[in-house]
């Protein structure tokens, strides 16, 4: 196989200088879903929301022009993306910024709402699920996560992806760290692994090509 796996925050980082421009121009449905994801999210003055890999931000640019007393947590791994976010707003205040993987850092407590865009279609089933629970309890009760992704299109071409990663990591000789290769689940096996996550529901409310717009609830306290 021809494809060199790089390792995931070096690969954003790499390509940081048209980083934005890309996912506008190349990604499907990018001209829409980043404002409709934005729309999803509580816009009450000093709501709280956690965004897992921010990167540098597109859903925040539309999300803070319509909630700008909101507090936004945002985890993401490259520095220099989150360098990019912060630049973008300069001093705002209740913008907090955390270079690290979301597997492993302290998600805080009490948030209102999670999102996610474009950035958990790489990860196994099992990291996801104890990902999931952890987010779940950092919501606060009927708190919500919103997230905008792209899915497999069939369980055969999930198990194809992981299985082409299987195979790169061993011709080149890898270990078990993060590289950048796609590896999204089914939209269904998503959900799934969302329920278990004790998620109360969840519900696919828009879909642009094969990026879809989830959202799972919290039971309410
Ligand atoms: C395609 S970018 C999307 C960024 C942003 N959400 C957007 O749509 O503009 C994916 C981001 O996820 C981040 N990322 C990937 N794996 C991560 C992890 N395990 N923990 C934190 N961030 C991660 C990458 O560093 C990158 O900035």
């Amino acid at each position: 196989m021809s494809y060199a796996l790089e390792k995931m925050a070096e690969f954003f980082e790499k390509r940081l200088a048209d980083y934005d421009g890309h996912m506008r121009r190349d990604i499907g449905g990018a001209a829409d879903f980043y404002a409709f994801t934005a729309s999803l999210l509580p816009a009450f003055p000093g709501c709280r929301v956690l965004d897992l890999g921010c990167g540098a931000g597109l859903e925040l640019e539309e999300y803070l022009a319509i909630a700008p007393k909101a507090h936004v947590t945002g985890i993401d791994l490259s520095r220099g993306m989150l360098d990019a976010l912060q630049n973008k707003f300069p001093g705002r205040p209740g913008l907090e910024l955390i270079c690290g993987t979301y597997f492993d850092v302290e998600l805080g407590q009490g948030y209102d709402a999670a999102v996610s865009v474009e950035s958990l279609h790489h990860f196994t089933a099992e990291r996801k699920l104890s990902l999931y629970c952890r987010l779940r309890d950092a919501l606060k009760p009927g708190g919500y996560f919103i997230l905008t992704d792209y899915f497999a299109e069939s369980e055969e071409l999930e198990r194809q992806y992981f299985e082409d990663l299987r195979v790169l990591r061993q011709e080149q000789g890898l270990d078990e760290g993060m590289y950048h290769y796609d590896t999204p689940l089914t939209e269904e096996h998503e959900a799934e692994i969302l329920r278990a996550a004790g998620f109360s529901s969840v519900k696919a409310l828009a879909h642009w090509g094969a990026t879809a717009v989830l959202r799972a609830d919290t039971r309410e306290g």
